[in-house]
């Protein structure tokens, strides 16, 4: 079902767009139409399914992140609000994601993450140096899914050989658009097969308890209580597609950048120190998680008139692409002073994640450029990214053999 528009293309007088977010394109299309859009209007209708409103004004998507009373995290998923499943801590709202956070805070705080630089580093040597002589290859599959989809199998506990499992059902979660799947049945079809396999996990370690997160999570008390198994797998299957996904698109991009700015290459190879600088600003260049929030009351933002119970999509990218917010918002600037994004979003749904995502992301450019300096993308290829999370789909890298 279609929203319905008044005579003037417009809906409740607001512009409208049969803008579907979940559909792939040519390689930036996706950031480059948010800033036309941004730069025409602060907000806008998608007219696809049954429609939803897009704030693409910077600070006001700042403001609505931050303002959890009036966007609830109920829902996070701008083409379905009624949820049929629950993703831990994502879509629940303080007090209770309070006390979630404040527990998983221990586990991803810099300090305990600091601890795992040297396997973090391992993980990505040991991948860097099976492809160094090969003098090129598809360097998503090889190296940027492979990498921190590791890491986190350790962090949590589980089998490195279900690797390739998991990066499939990541996909029909993730990566499906509205025209591959309306109805969101395969989505859920993956989400459920996620599930099977957690609950088998939960219920081993309940039998051995073993050293890895998931053991410790089920000692946790969430508002004086055990965590129960049904938590235990929302938890799981929010952590497995955060901590797959993200970092990965962030490497593709990062590969991509520095192979088309070969100047910026050669900076970062002969100093190491800038990779820093520039890991933050391709973040925020790149900006690619689409956030979505569904109202708890009528509320004007970015000039959309928004009802309780109404979808709200607030794309960082406007803001981190912001020309009032930076001096050349386009451009990955290796010395720049202010790194104050949002890539990582903002207020109390911040992400959990982000110092290993800064500890992956700087660990991964920093080996692969020791090995690999001089690198370019392969002739003949139709670079397009995904829908939604905007990653690149596949990336063909060649440098001197
Ligand atoms: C470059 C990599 C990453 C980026 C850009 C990123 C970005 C984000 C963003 C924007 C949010 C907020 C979403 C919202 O407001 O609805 C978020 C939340 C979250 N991220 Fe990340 N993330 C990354 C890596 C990771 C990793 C590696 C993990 C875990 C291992 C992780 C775990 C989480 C969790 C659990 C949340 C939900 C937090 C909550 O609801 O309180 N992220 N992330």
């Amino acid at each position: 079902m279609s929203a319905a528009l008044e005579p003037d293309g417009t809906y409740k007088g607001v512009p409208a767009y049969a803008y579907d977010n979940t559909a792939g394109g040519p390689v930036l299309s996706h950031q480059r139409r948010w800033d036309e859009i941004a730069r025409a209007h602060s907000g806008f209708r998608s007219s696809v399914s049954r429609g939803y409103w897009v704030v693409t004004d910077g600070p006001a998507v700042q403001r609505a992140l931050q303002d959890w009373e009036t966007f609830s995290n109920k829902s996070v998923t701008a083409l379905d609000p009624d949820p049929k499943f629950l993703w831990i801590p994502e879509m629940l709202d303080p007090p209770l994601h309070t006390e979630w956070r404040r527990l998983l805070g221990v586990e991803f705080s810099p300090k305990a993450m600091a601890a795992r630089q040297t396997e973090v580093r391992q993980a990505a040597t040991e991948l860097i140096d099976v492809v160094k002589d090969t003098g090129g290859t598809e360097v998503l599959d090889a190296f940027a899914r492979r990498f921190p989809t590791r890491i986190f199998m350790r962090l949590m506990g589980l089998p490195e050989e279900d690797l390739d499992l998991f990066l499939g059902w990541v996909h029909d979660i993730l990566h499906l658009s509205f025209d591959q799947d309306p109805d969101r049945s395969r989505q859920l079809a993956a989400i459920q097969a996620a599930s099977g396999y957690f609950e088998e996990q939960i219920a081993q370690r309940r039998r051995i308890p073993r050293d890895d997160l998931l053991t410790r999570a089920m000692s946790w008390e969430i508002e004086g209580k055990r965590i129960s198994d049904r938590d235990m797998l929302a938890f799981c299957v929010l952590m497995f597609q955060a901590g797959f996904d993200t970092v990965p698109i962030s490497i593709g991009w990062s590969l991509y950048h520095f192979a088309n700015h070969p100047e910026q290459r050669r900076a970062i190879v002969d100093d190491p120190s800038l990779i820093r600088t520039g890991v933050e600003e391709i973040l925020r260049v790149y900006s690619f998680v689409v956030p979505a929030r569904k109202a708890t009351k009528d509320v004007s933002i970015g000039g959309c008139p928004v009802k309780s119970g109404d979808m709200v999509m607030l794309p960082l990218a406007v803001s981190n692409r912001d020309p009032g917010r930076y001096e050349d918002p386009l451009e990955v600037d290796l010395h720049r002073q202010v790194t104050n994004h949002i890539a990582f979003g903002s207020g109390v749904h911040r992400c959990l994640g982000s110092h290993l995502a800064r500890l992956e992301l700087n660990v991964a450019m920093e080996e692969w450029h020791r090995r690999i300096p001089d690198y370019r993308i392969a002739d003949g290829q139709d670079l397009q990214q995904t829908g939604n999370m905007y990653g690149l789909k596949s990336l063909r890298l060649e440098w001197p053999a």
